[in-house]
């Protein structure tokens, strides 16, 4: 029997996750947005390609969650994106109320899921839906730094005109612009970075990989990035659905790792058919605990925010 995957958002990123995950056949899709036929008509447009793309696995659209019982797996893209001029805290309020409902009807239909969020800012809705759901950290947790990460490794391998597979990069924190790409971790076929770049080209690297998601977002002037994003998403369903055990960056709870406890934030996992199954904490140097810590404030403060408005009752505008 095939796998289950929810997808709930029917945009760019939903949209493109979904296509993915049916293309690779393993498991049947489902996707779920507010917007009336949206959904249906993306799924059946999607479905039509499976004799050309020789899949037998099924992708329905839905507006509720009926048809969403069940999953294994449940990614939550929706909400709105970002603009120009925008930053991903902008989304806080708004996103929280959406990612709060959604949560609520896929734990009443698919107790035993996991929950992939991506709605941002990213870190501040993991929280949110960890929360909301009432499971164990295993079965939460959020993508982003697979992507952060992949953008990192393109911009090395563009400079150094060597395979991107041949690239391993190491991004810990939160998705914002204080996010901390780890270079003492990071290589090319082993070899150090530092051993192949100047220190001023790696800094160049590293902000750009932080302002990864603006640089779409200005060239593309509606929406955001979706393509890498939904590639990152299916990186981590394929981890989970095919027990891989993979070493990727996500979201999770921290509970003390990385002197960090209570709060959602980026840290490297290991991924399988358990979901979260550990988190690898690795000794960080003063500098580098000290960028983590203040990427960790940032989302600490949006959180607060949200705390705010739950215990005055106004969740959100719009
Ligand atoms: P989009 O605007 O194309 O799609 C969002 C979809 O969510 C829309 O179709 C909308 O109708 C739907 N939606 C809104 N409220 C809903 C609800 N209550 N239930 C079900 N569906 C609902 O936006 P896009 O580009 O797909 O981005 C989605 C989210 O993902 C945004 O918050 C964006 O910032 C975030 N994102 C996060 C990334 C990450 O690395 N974590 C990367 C890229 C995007
Ligand atoms: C990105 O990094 C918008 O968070 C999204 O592209």
């Amino acid at each position: 029997m095939r796998s289950k995957v929810t997808v709930v958002g029917a945009g760019n990123v939903g949209a493109t996750t979904a296509q993915r995950i049916h293309q690779l056949g393993y498991a049947d899709v489902v996707m779920v947005d507010v917007v009336e036929d949206l959904p249906q008509g993306k799924s059946l447009d999607m479905l039509e390609s499976a004799p050309i793309m020789g899949t037998d696995a099924k992708i329905t659209g839905s507006n509720g969650y009926e048809e969403t019982a069940g999953s294994d797996v449940v990614v939550i893209t929706a909400g709105i994106a970002r603009r120009p001029g925008m930053s991903r805290d902008d989304l806080l309020l708004t996103n929280m109320r959406i990612t709060s409902s959604v949560t609520e009807q896929v734990v009443k239909f698919s107790p035993d899921c996991i929950i992939i969020p991506v709605t941002n800012p990213l870190d501040a809705m993991v929280q949110n839906v960890f929360e909301a759901s009432g499971f164990p950290r295993n079965r939460v947790f959020g993508m982003a730094g697979v992507l952060d990460t992949a953008r990192f490794r393109t911009f090395i391998a563009e400079e150094l005109n060597v395979s991107v597979e041949d690239v391993q990069a190491f991004v810990l924190g939160g998705h914002g612009d204080d996010m901390v790409p780890l270079t003492r971790f990071t290589n090319v076929g082993g070899i150090p970075i530092s051993e192949l770049m100047a220190e001023e080209k790696i800094d160049q690297l590293v902000r750009r990989t932080r302002q990864g998601g603006g640089e779409i977002v200005e060239l593309l002037k509606e929406g955001s990035a979706y393509y890498a994003p939904s590639a990152a998403i299916t990186q981590m369903v394929e981890a989970v659905l095919l027990d891989k055990k993979r070493i990727l960056p996500a979201c999770t709870y921290l509970e003390g790792e990385f002197g960090i406890k209570g709060l959602c934030v980026g840290v490297p996992v290991k991924l399988g058919a358990g979901g979260m199954e550990k988190v690898m904490e690795v000794k960080l140097t003063p500098e580098e605990q000290a960028a983590l810590r203040s990427s960790a404030d940032t989302v600490k403060e949006l959180v607060e925010v949200m705390n705010k408005a739950k215990a005055e009752g106004k969740p959100a505008q719009g």
